[in-house]
Protein backbone atom coordinates (compact mmCIF):
# COMPACT_ATOMS: atom_id res chain seq x y z
CA UNK A 1 0.00 0.00 0.00
CA UNK A 2 1.43 3.26 -1.01
CA UNK A 3 0.60 6.62 1.20
CA UNK A 4 0.42 10.20 -0.04
CA UNK A 5 3.48 12.29 1.58
CA UNK A 6 2.41 15.06 3.26
CA UNK A 7 1.92 18.63 1.70
CA UNK A 8 5.36 20.65 2.40
CA UNK A 9 2.96 23.29 3.78
CA UNK A 10 -0.06 22.65 5.27
CA UNK A 11 -1.90 24.86 7.81
CA UNK A 12 -5.54 24.46 9.43
CA UNK A 13 -7.61 26.51 11.01
CA UNK A 14 -4.69 29.21 12.04
CA UNK A 15 -6.24 31.82 14.13
CA UNK A 16 -3.97 34.81 15.21
CA UNK A 17 -6.06 37.38 17.77
CA UNK A 18 -4.27 40.65 19.15
CA UNK A 19 -5.21 41.89 22.11
CA UNK A 20 -7.16 44.69 21.52
CA UNK A 21 -6.01 48.43 22.57
CA UNK A 22 -4.30 48.98 25.90
CA UNK A 23 -6.07 45.77 26.62
CA UNK A 24 -9.61 48.27 26.55
CA UNK A 25 -11.42 47.63 23.40
CA UNK A 26 -12.25 43.62 22.09
CA UNK A 27 -9.43 41.54 20.56
CA UNK A 28 -8.29 42.06 17.18
CA UNK A 29 -8.88 38.38 15.20
CA UNK A 30 -6.72 39.24 12.56
CA UNK A 31 -6.75 35.74 11.17
CA UNK A 32 -9.72 33.63 11.43
CA UNK A 33 -9.56 30.07 10.68
CA UNK A 34 -7.38 29.95 7.61
CA UNK A 35 -6.62 26.87 6.03
CA UNK A 36 -4.72 25.24 2.80
CA UNK A 37 -2.08 23.04 1.74
CA UNK A 38 1.04 24.58 -0.47
CA UNK A 39 3.22 21.33 -2.41
CA UNK A 40 6.66 21.43 -3.25
CA UNK A 41 7.55 23.58 -6.05
CA UNK A 42 3.89 25.20 -6.12
CA UNK A 43 3.00 28.88 -5.85
CA UNK A 44 -0.05 30.17 -4.24
CA UNK A 45 -1.50 33.50 -3.80
CA UNK A 46 -2.71 35.12 -0.92
CA UNK A 47 -4.91 38.14 -1.72
CA UNK A 48 -7.16 40.44 -0.30
CA UNK A 49 -7.80 44.36 1.01
CA UNK A 50 -5.48 45.89 3.06
CA UNK A 51 -5.68 44.88 6.57
CA UNK A 52 -7.57 41.17 5.79
CA UNK A 53 -4.60 39.54 7.44
CA UNK A 54 -2.62 38.17 4.77
CA UNK A 55 1.22 39.66 6.43
CA UNK A 56 -0.21 37.93 9.77
CA UNK A 57 -0.71 34.92 8.07
CA UNK A 58 2.46 34.56 6.17
CA UNK A 59 4.18 35.75 9.79
CA UNK A 60 2.74 33.13 11.51
CA UNK A 61 3.25 30.76 8.62
CA UNK A 62 7.18 31.18 9.35
CA UNK A 63 6.88 31.34 12.94
CA UNK A 64 7.77 34.91 13.94
CA UNK A 65 4.32 35.04 15.46
CA UNK A 66 2.78 31.99 17.38
CA UNK A 67 -0.40 30.90 16.22
CA UNK A 68 -3.44 31.83 19.10
CA UNK A 69 -5.01 28.94 17.67
CA UNK A 70 -4.62 25.90 14.48
CA UNK A 71 -1.78 24.42 13.46
CA UNK A 72 1.24 24.85 10.51
CA UNK A 73 2.45 21.61 9.48
CA UNK A 74 5.68 22.12 7.60
CA UNK A 75 7.21 18.70 5.35
CA UNK A 76 4.11 16.65 8.52
CA UNK A 77 5.96 17.84 11.55
CA UNK A 78 3.40 20.25 13.18
CA UNK A 79 5.40 23.78 13.96
CA UNK A 80 3.13 26.01 15.41
CA UNK A 81 4.05 26.04 19.74
CA UNK A 82 7.83 25.02 18.92
CA UNK A 83 10.23 26.78 20.87
CA UNK A 84 13.00 28.71 19.22
CA UNK A 85 15.13 27.04 20.04
CA UNK A 86 13.65 23.97 17.96
CA UNK A 87 12.61 26.15 15.29
CA UNK A 88 16.65 27.13 14.41
CA UNK A 89 17.34 23.73 12.34
CA UNK A 90 13.84 25.01 10.18
CA UNK A 91 14.69 28.43 9.48
CA UNK A 92 17.16 26.82 6.98
CA UNK A 93 13.95 25.79 5.31
CA UNK A 94 11.47 28.41 5.25
CA UNK A 95 12.30 31.91 4.98
CA UNK A 96 10.45 35.16 4.66
CA UNK A 97 10.83 38.18 2.16
CA UNK A 98 9.15 41.22 3.72
CA UNK A 99 6.66 44.25 2.18
CA UNK A 100 8.97 47.05 2.34
CA UNK A 101 12.36 46.41 0.93
CA UNK A 102 14.67 49.04 2.79
CA UNK A 103 12.64 49.10 6.34
CA UNK A 104 13.84 45.20 6.50
CA UNK A 105 17.10 45.56 5.95
CA UNK A 106 19.34 47.20 8.50
CA UNK A 107 20.22 50.45 7.48
CA UNK A 108 24.16 50.05 9.16
CA UNK A 109 24.97 46.81 7.99
CA UNK A 110 26.74 46.44 4.28
CA UNK A 111 25.29 44.14 1.97
CA UNK A 112 27.52 41.06 2.46
CA UNK A 113 26.86 41.13 5.64
CA UNK A 114 23.11 41.21 5.52
CA UNK A 115 23.04 38.30 3.28
CA UNK A 116 25.37 36.81 5.24
CA UNK A 117 23.21 36.89 8.78
CA UNK A 118 20.67 33.34 8.06
CA UNK A 119 24.15 31.24 7.89
CA UNK A 120 25.79 33.15 10.59
CA UNK A 121 22.66 32.05 12.33
CA UNK A 122 22.96 28.43 11.31
CA UNK A 123 26.74 28.46 12.00
CA UNK A 124 28.59 28.91 9.08
CA UNK A 125 32.26 30.75 9.55
CA UNK A 126 32.55 34.39 8.81
CA UNK A 127 34.41 33.77 5.22
CA UNK A 128 32.14 30.85 4.01
CA UNK A 129 29.13 32.89 4.86
CA UNK A 130 30.60 36.06 2.85
CA UNK A 131 31.56 33.93 -0.14
CA UNK A 132 28.30 32.40 0.20
CA UNK A 133 26.81 36.43 0.33
CA UNK A 134 28.63 36.89 -3.07
CA UNK A 135 27.78 33.98 -4.74
CA UNK A 136 23.85 35.50 -4.01
CA UNK A 137 24.17 39.09 -5.16
CA UNK A 138 25.38 37.50 -8.36
CA UNK A 139 22.88 35.07 -8.44
CA UNK A 140 19.83 38.20 -8.25
CA UNK A 141 21.52 40.06 -10.42
CA UNK A 142 23.34 42.48 -7.93
CA UNK A 143 27.39 43.64 -8.59
CA UNK A 144 29.22 41.69 -6.41
CA UNK A 145 31.69 44.42 -5.72
CA UNK A 146 28.99 46.35 -3.75
CA UNK A 147 29.19 44.08 -0.97
CA UNK A 148 30.46 46.36 1.12
CA UNK A 149 27.92 49.05 0.55
CA UNK A 150 25.09 50.19 2.81
CA UNK A 151 21.65 49.28 1.72
CA UNK A 152 20.65 53.19 1.34
CA UNK A 153 23.23 52.97 -1.44
CA UNK A 154 20.57 51.06 -3.35
CA UNK A 155 17.14 51.54 -5.42
CA UNK A 156 14.26 50.18 -3.97
CA UNK A 157 14.40 47.20 -6.71
CA UNK A 158 18.11 46.50 -5.77
CA UNK A 159 17.23 46.37 -2.24
CA UNK A 160 14.59 44.11 -2.53
CA UNK A 161 16.76 41.81 -4.32
CA UNK A 162 19.23 42.28 -1.59
CA UNK A 163 15.91 40.96 0.71
CA UNK A 164 15.39 38.12 -1.76
CA UNK A 165 19.15 37.05 -1.66
CA UNK A 166 19.01 36.99 1.93
CA UNK A 167 15.97 34.93 1.73
CA UNK A 168 17.59 32.54 -0.48
CA UNK A 169 21.29 32.10 1.31
CA UNK A 170 19.93 29.16 3.37
CA UNK A 171 18.97 27.14 0.32
CA UNK A 172 15.38 27.23 1.66
CA UNK A 173 12.26 24.94 0.31
CA UNK A 174 9.24 27.57 1.42
CA UNK A 175 9.80 31.27 1.13
CA UNK A 176 6.77 33.21 2.00
CA UNK A 177 7.24 36.51 0.01
CA UNK A 178 5.47 39.52 1.33
CA UNK A 179 3.95 42.06 -1.39
CA UNK A 180 7.51 41.77 -2.57
CA UNK A 181 6.89 44.24 -5.94
CA UNK A 182 4.00 46.62 -3.98
CA UNK A 183 6.82 49.13 -3.45
CA UNK A 184 8.34 48.98 -6.89
CA UNK A 185 7.89 50.44 -10.06
CA UNK A 186 5.87 48.81 -12.48
CA UNK A 187 8.83 48.23 -14.93
CA UNK A 188 11.18 46.90 -11.44
CA UNK A 189 8.08 44.72 -10.82
CA UNK A 190 8.65 42.75 -13.87
CA UNK A 191 12.47 42.23 -12.86
CA UNK A 192 12.00 41.04 -9.72
CA UNK A 193 9.23 38.80 -10.65
CA UNK A 194 10.92 37.60 -13.91
CA UNK A 195 13.85 36.45 -11.07
CA UNK A 196 11.27 35.24 -8.70
CA UNK A 197 10.34 32.52 -11.29
CA UNK A 198 13.45 31.81 -12.43
CA UNK A 199 14.78 31.27 -9.14
CA UNK A 200 12.12 28.78 -8.03
CA UNK A 201 12.48 27.07 -11.66
CA UNK A 202 16.33 26.64 -10.53
CA UNK A 203 15.89 26.00 -6.69
CA UNK A 204 12.66 24.09 -7.05
CA UNK A 205 11.07 26.63 -4.05
CA UNK A 206 7.49 26.51 -2.99
CA UNK A 207 6.12 30.26 -2.54
CA UNK A 208 3.25 31.42 -0.83
CA UNK A 209 3.03 35.33 -2.77
CA UNK A 210 1.09 37.68 -0.82
CA UNK A 211 0.00 40.39 -2.52
CA UNK A 212 -3.19 43.53 -3.11
CA UNK A 213 -2.31 43.62 -7.00
CA UNK A 214 -4.10 40.45 -9.00
CA UNK A 215 -2.20 41.26 -11.98
CA UNK A 216 0.84 40.11 -10.42
CA UNK A 217 -0.94 37.06 -8.88
CA UNK A 218 -2.31 35.78 -12.09
CA UNK A 219 1.16 35.90 -13.37
CA UNK A 220 3.20 34.15 -11.16
CA UNK A 221 0.72 31.67 -9.32
CA UNK A 222 -0.42 28.03 -9.40
CA UNK A 223 -3.10 28.48 -7.16
CA UNK A 224 -4.53 31.59 -5.07
CA UNK A 225 -6.64 31.93 -2.23
CA UNK A 226 -8.63 35.38 -1.71
CA UNK A 227 -9.20 36.53 1.62
CA UNK A 228 -11.63 38.75 3.41
CA UNK A 229 -11.54 39.91 7.05
CA UNK A 230 -9.23 37.17 8.23
CA UNK A 231 -10.83 34.73 6.14
CA UNK A 232 -10.30 32.68 3.27
CA UNK A 233 -13.68 32.72 1.31
CA UNK A 234 -12.24 31.34 -1.94
CA UNK A 235 -9.52 29.21 -2.69
CA UNK A 236 -8.41 27.11 -6.08
CA UNK A 237 -6.72 26.83 -9.37
CA UNK A 238 -5.95 30.29 -10.76
CA UNK A 239 -7.79 29.52 -14.23
CA UNK A 240 -10.89 28.83 -12.35
CA UNK A 241 -10.60 32.02 -9.53
CA UNK A 242 -9.74 34.41 -12.24
CA UNK A 243 -12.19 32.73 -15.13
CA UNK A 244 -15.04 31.75 -13.39
CA UNK A 245 -14.99 33.31 -9.83
CA UNK A 246 -17.52 32.36 -7.43
CA UNK A 247 -17.29 34.72 -4.30
CA UNK A 248 -19.03 38.24 -5.14
CA UNK A 249 -15.87 39.80 -3.09
CA UNK A 250 -13.53 37.70 -6.04
CA UNK A 251 -15.54 38.90 -8.74
CA UNK A 252 -15.87 42.87 -7.17
CA UNK A 253 -11.65 42.54 -7.20
CA UNK A 254 -11.56 41.24 -10.18
CA UNK A 255 -14.19 43.41 -11.86
CA UNK A 256 -11.65 46.53 -10.82
CA UNK A 257 -8.10 45.24 -12.29
CA UNK A 258 -7.98 46.90 -15.95
CA UNK A 259 -8.03 45.55 -18.95
CA UNK A 260 -5.67 45.70 -21.45
CA UNK A 261 -8.23 45.82 -24.15
CA UNK A 262 -9.91 49.08 -24.24
CA UNK A 263 -13.19 47.78 -25.91
CA UNK A 264 -13.05 44.79 -23.14
CA UNK A 265 -12.39 47.23 -20.73
CA UNK A 266 -15.61 49.65 -21.36
CA UNK A 267 -17.73 46.73 -22.21
CA UNK A 268 -17.42 44.75 -18.91
CA UNK A 269 -19.22 45.12 -15.84
CA UNK A 270 -18.04 46.73 -12.27
CA UNK A 271 -18.84 45.64 -9.20
CA UNK A 272 -18.47 48.31 -6.58
CA UNK A 273 -18.19 47.62 -2.78
CA UNK A 274 -20.29 49.21 -0.47
CA UNK A 275 -18.34 51.19 2.43
CA UNK A 276 -15.23 50.06 3.87
CA UNK A 277 -14.18 46.90 5.50
CA UNK A 278 -15.29 46.20 8.62
CA UNK A 279 -13.38 46.27 11.99
CA UNK A 280 -11.23 42.54 12.82
CA UNK A 281 -12.27 43.84 16.55
CA UNK A 282 -16.20 43.67 15.53
CA UNK A 283 -16.88 41.50 13.03
CA UNK A 284 -20.57 41.04 11.81
CA UNK A 285 -22.39 38.27 12.63
CA UNK A 286 -23.17 35.52 10.02
CA UNK A 287 -21.08 35.94 6.45
CA UNK A 288 -18.54 38.43 7.72
CA UNK A 289 -19.21 40.54 3.82
CA UNK A 290 -22.95 40.16 3.88
CA UNK A 291 -22.64 44.55 4.71
CA UNK A 292 -20.91 44.83 1.70
CA UNK A 293 -22.51 41.91 -0.25
CA UNK A 294 -24.88 42.82 -3.74
CA UNK A 295 -26.21 39.55 -3.35
CA UNK A 296 -26.41 39.43 0.67
CA UNK A 297 -29.80 37.72 1.45
CA UNK A 298 -31.56 36.77 5.40
CA UNK A 299 -29.32 34.13 5.74
CA UNK A 300 -25.99 35.63 4.99
CA UNK A 301 -26.87 38.09 8.35
CA UNK A 302 -26.99 35.32 10.66
CA UNK A 303 -25.35 31.94 8.99
CA UNK A 304 -21.66 31.84 8.31
CA UNK A 305 -20.84 30.10 5.02
CA UNK A 306 -18.48 27.65 5.17
CA UNK A 307 -15.58 26.73 2.74
CA UNK A 308 -16.69 24.25 0.10
CA UNK A 309 -16.71 22.69 -3.76
CA UNK A 310 -19.47 23.72 -5.83
CA UNK A 311 -19.45 20.49 -8.12
CA UNK A 312 -17.89 17.10 -7.53
CA UNK A 313 -14.01 17.16 -8.43
CA UNK A 314 -13.50 21.22 -8.98
CA UNK A 315 -10.88 22.49 -8.01
CA UNK A 316 -11.85 25.40 -5.82
CA UNK A 317 -13.68 26.09 -2.75
CA UNK A 318 -15.46 29.14 -1.86
CA UNK A 319 -17.23 30.29 1.27
CA UNK A 320 -21.07 31.94 0.52
CA UNK A 321 -24.19 30.61 0.65
CA UNK A 322 -25.27 31.73 -3.03
CA UNK A 323 -22.13 31.26 -5.22
CA UNK A 324 -22.10 32.56 -8.75
CA UNK A 325 -22.47 28.78 -10.47
CA UNK A 326 -25.81 27.97 -8.24
CA UNK A 327 -27.60 31.42 -9.00
CA UNK A 328 -31.13 30.42 -10.10
N1 LIG B 1 0.83 43.24 16.25
C1 LIG B 1 -0.44 43.60 16.06
N2 LIG B 1 -1.20 44.08 17.07
C2 LIG B 1 -2.49 44.45 16.89
N3 LIG B 1 -3.13 44.37 15.71
C3 LIG B 1 -2.43 43.92 14.66
C4 LIG B 1 -1.05 43.52 14.77
N4 LIG B 1 -0.61 43.11 13.53
C5 LIG B 1 -1.67 43.25 12.70
N5 LIG B 1 -2.75 43.74 13.38
C6 LIG B 1 -4.10 44.00 12.81
O1 LIG B 1 -4.51 42.81 12.19
C7 LIG B 1 -5.21 43.06 10.99
C8 LIG B 1 -4.51 42.36 9.83
O2 LIG B 1 -3.26 42.98 9.60
P1 LIG B 1 -2.26 42.49 8.46
O3 LIG B 1 -1.05 43.35 8.55
O4 LIG B 1 -2.07 41.02 8.59
O5 LIG B 1 -3.10 42.80 7.14
P2 LIG B 1 -2.63 42.79 5.60
O6 LIG B 1 -3.68 42.02 4.85
O7 LIG B 1 -1.22 42.30 5.51
O8 LIG B 1 -2.71 44.33 5.20
P3 LIG B 1 -1.80 45.18 4.15
O9 LIG B 1 -2.33 44.83 2.77
O10 LIG B 1 -2.10 46.60 4.52
O11 LIG B 1 -0.37 44.81 4.34
C9 LIG B 1 -5.26 44.58 10.85
O12 LIG B 1 -6.48 45.03 11.39
C10 LIG B 1 -4.09 45.04 11.70
O13 LIG B 1 -4.32 46.33 12.23
S1 LIG C 1 -22.89 34.38 1.89
FE1 LIG C 1 -24.34 35.99 1.34
S2 LIG C 1 -23.39 37.90 2.04
FE2 LIG C 1 -21.82 36.32 2.01
S3 LIG C 1 -20.83 36.54 0.06
FE3 LIG C 1 -22.42 35.00 -0.20
S4 LIG C 1 -24.24 36.09 -0.89
FE4 LIG C 1 -22.81 37.62 -0.08
MG1 LIG D 1 0.55 43.18 4.79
Amino acid sequence: MTTTPPPLLRVRDLTMTFPGRRGRSAPIRAVDGVGFDLAAGETLGLVGESGCGKSTTGRAIVRLLEPTAGSVSYDGRDISHLSQRQLKPLRRDIQMVFQDPHSSLNPRQSVARIISDPLLVQGSSVAEARKRAVELMELVGLIPEHADRCPHEFSGGQAQRIGIARALATSPRLVVADEPVSALDVSVQAQIVNLMERLQRELGLAYLFIAHDLSVVKRVCDRVAVMYLGRIVEIGDKERVYGAPEHPYTRALLSAVPLPDPAAERARERITLLGDPPSPAAPPPGCTFHPRCPKAQAICRTEAPVLRTTAEGEPRQVACHFPESENA
